[in-house]
This record gives C-alpha cells, sequence and structure tokens, in this order.
C-alpha cells in the first residue's frame, strides 16, 4: 500500500465530494497531499478529517486555479514544505445554472429563453473558465517543477459528458471535451520529458449537489431524470466517490507507467451503451 511513498501531490479543487475521496485514494497509498481549493475553511476541516482517520501528510494551500499568483504561492509553500510536485490532480471544476439550458431539446414550443438562445455567454465564459483554463494554469505552474525534476504525471478531471454530452448542459459539455483535448495534446507534448497526462472521467456520483435532482424526498425512489440515467447504465446503479478511487491508484501510480493521453471512464458502462 505504498506505491506513492512519499510522492508530492496536489489535488485542486480537494474538499469537493469527489476530489476529496481521490485525495484518500493518494493519501492510502503513502502520498504527501496538497490540499488546493478557494476557501481555506473547507479545507482546514477536510485536514482535520483526514488527521482523524490517520493520515497527517496533508498541506492546506487556499488558492484559485484562475490565478497565477495564487498558485505560485501555493507551489512555494509546497516546494518549501516537501520538495518538487510530482503528481497534479485538476479537479476543481464545474457548471453555472445559466450556462444551463431549461429544455432538452427544442421543439416549435420551447420559449427562446428555454433553449440554447437563452445560455448566457457570460456564464459560458465562466464554465469554460473553471474547467479549461483552471486545467492548463496547474498544468504550467506545477508542470515546472516536474521538468525540473525530469519526470511527473498529471491526471485531469474531465466527465462521461465530454464524450457523450448531456442534454441542458451544453456548456460544460464542451468545456469537458476541451479539457479531454488538452489532456492528448499536452501528453504527447511531453511525453520525452517523462510526463504523463491523462484524464479520468467520472460518471453519474450521487453528491449532495445532484441528490434532489436524482431521488425523490424518500432518498431512495429515483427522479424521472435519475431513473433514465440508472437505465442507461448497464451497471443499473450510480457510483459513490469511493469508486473513483482505484482508477486515481492506477494512473498515480506505477502500474499504469505507460499509459498516457487516455481519458479513464469509471461510469458503470454509462459511455459504452447506445440505449438500445
Ligand atoms: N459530481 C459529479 O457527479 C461529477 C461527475 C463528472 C465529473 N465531475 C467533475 O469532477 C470534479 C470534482 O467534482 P466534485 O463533485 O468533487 O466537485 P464539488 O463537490 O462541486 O467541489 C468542487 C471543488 O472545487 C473548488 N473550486 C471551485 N472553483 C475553484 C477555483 N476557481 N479555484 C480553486 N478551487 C475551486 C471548490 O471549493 P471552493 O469553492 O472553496 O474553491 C470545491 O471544493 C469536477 O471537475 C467536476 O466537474 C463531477
Amino acid at each position: 500500500m505504498s506505491s506513492l511513498k512519499d510522492k508530492v501531490c496536489v489535488v485542486t479543487g480537494a474538499a469537493g465530494i469527489l476530489c476529496s475521496a481521490m485525495v484518500e485514494a493518494l493519501l492510502e497509498e503513502g502520498a504527501k497531499v496538497a490540499l488546493l481549493g478557494r476557501t481555506e475553511s473547507k479545507l482546514v476541516d477536510l485536514k482535520k478529517e483526514l488527521h482523524d482517520k490517520g493520515y497527517s501528510e496533508t498541506l492546506v494551500t487556499a488558492a484559485d486555479v484562475l490565478n497565477a499568483d495564487d498558485l505560485n504561492k501555493a507551489k512555494e509553500l509546497i516546494n518549501t514544505t516537501w520538495g518538487k510536485v510530482d503528481l497534479l490532480v485538476n479537479g476543481a471544476g464545474g457548471n453555472h445554472p445559466n450556462a444551463t439550458s431549461k429544455a432538452e431539446q427544442m421543439t416549435a414550443d420551447t420559449p427562446m429563453e428555454d433553449s440554447f438562445f437563452g445560455m448566457s455567454l457570460d456564464a459560458f465564459g465562466f464554465v469554460f473558465d473553471l474547467n479549461f483554463k483552471g486545467t492548463l494554469l496547474p498544468c504550467q505552474i506545477f508542470g515546472k517543477d516536474m521538468i525540473d525534476s525530469g519526470a511527473g504525471n498529471i491526471i485531469n478531471i474531465s466527465s462521461m459528458s465530454a464524450d457523450r454530452p448531456l442534454t441542458k448542459v451544453g456548456a460544460y459539455s464542451s468545456a469537458k471535451a476541451s479539457v479531454d483535448s488538452l489532456t492528448q495534446w499536452l501528453s504527447v507534448h511531453l511525453a520525452t520529458r517523462n510526463i504523463r497526462v491523462n484524464g479520468l472521467a467520472p460518471g453519474f456520483f450521487v453528491t449532495g449537489q445532484n441528490k434532489f435532482l436524482l431521488f425523490q424526498e424518500d432518498g431512495e425512489t429515483p427522479t424521472a431524470r435519475g431513473q433514465k440515467i440508472i437505465n442507461n447504465t448497464p451497471m443499473g446503479k450510480f457510483g459513490k466517490p469511493e469508486d473513483l478511487k482505484g482508477a486515481v491508484k492506477f494512473l498515480a501510480g506505477p502500474e499504469s507507467r505507460f499509459v498516457t493521453g487516455i481519458v479513464l471512464p469509471v461510469d458503470g458502462g454509462f459511455s459504452a451503451f447506445s440505449g438500445v
């Protein structure tokens, strides 16, 4: 259980529901993990929670993934505390309500404001900034350590919606598709410098934020959208954050040493199923 013994890792969006499970996966393998996000109190709470579980090698690094000064300060703190960064997980990401269309498809009866034509350009910009630039900038800043030390590993968190765009979330799906393209491009660009770049694409996971969309008030019966998802997931269930741990350990560890440029789906078969 020590394939990442003393490796210095950074996880952006660390306090998130899925990302905190990924942090735990890295700690289970002996890594040291810098917890990066904007809200320091969330990171301090996570650090304490992890400490109570027996993991003490964590560092709170409050930073916005869109702010180069913040990221450089975080890098300095990590370098002084532990040394150069070996692994970066770009987990910070998400959607914006105004970048979501109310209607799944635009029919003759759909009001313009409920369709693609009612979606705000600013909200599209927000979603692209957070998911795309918020992946690109940490790669540039923490990737320098990897160039200096002659080895490194980057894992970008995408979504199954990049490859098979879900209805309504047009901006999020396009932004995550751009993350996949960057992952492939960068994997080629950095391959001769011994730096691997891969992606991980979670499918449907129940989180505090989406539980109300997926389950009715009793917390057990799926909503119509929740049932539609289950019907299209060959394994017939939603994922749990801990289901991501094995995939993270694989991409982060030496077992995947000849793997670069892939985006690994963790989705119960959703992306493989045609629906028929
Ligand atoms: N949840 C799902 O079902 C699902 C499915 C597919 C893919 N994903 C992807 O998986 C990744 C992790 O999801 P999650 O569920 O763990 O997310 P989450 O619970 O929504 O948390 C997102 C985290 O990112 C941080 N963050 C947001 N904006 C930031 C910024 N500008 N700079 C630094 N940190 C920022 C937030 O903390 P602060 O606000 O304090 O910064 C928060 O801790 C995301 O990329 C998401 O798109 C999620």
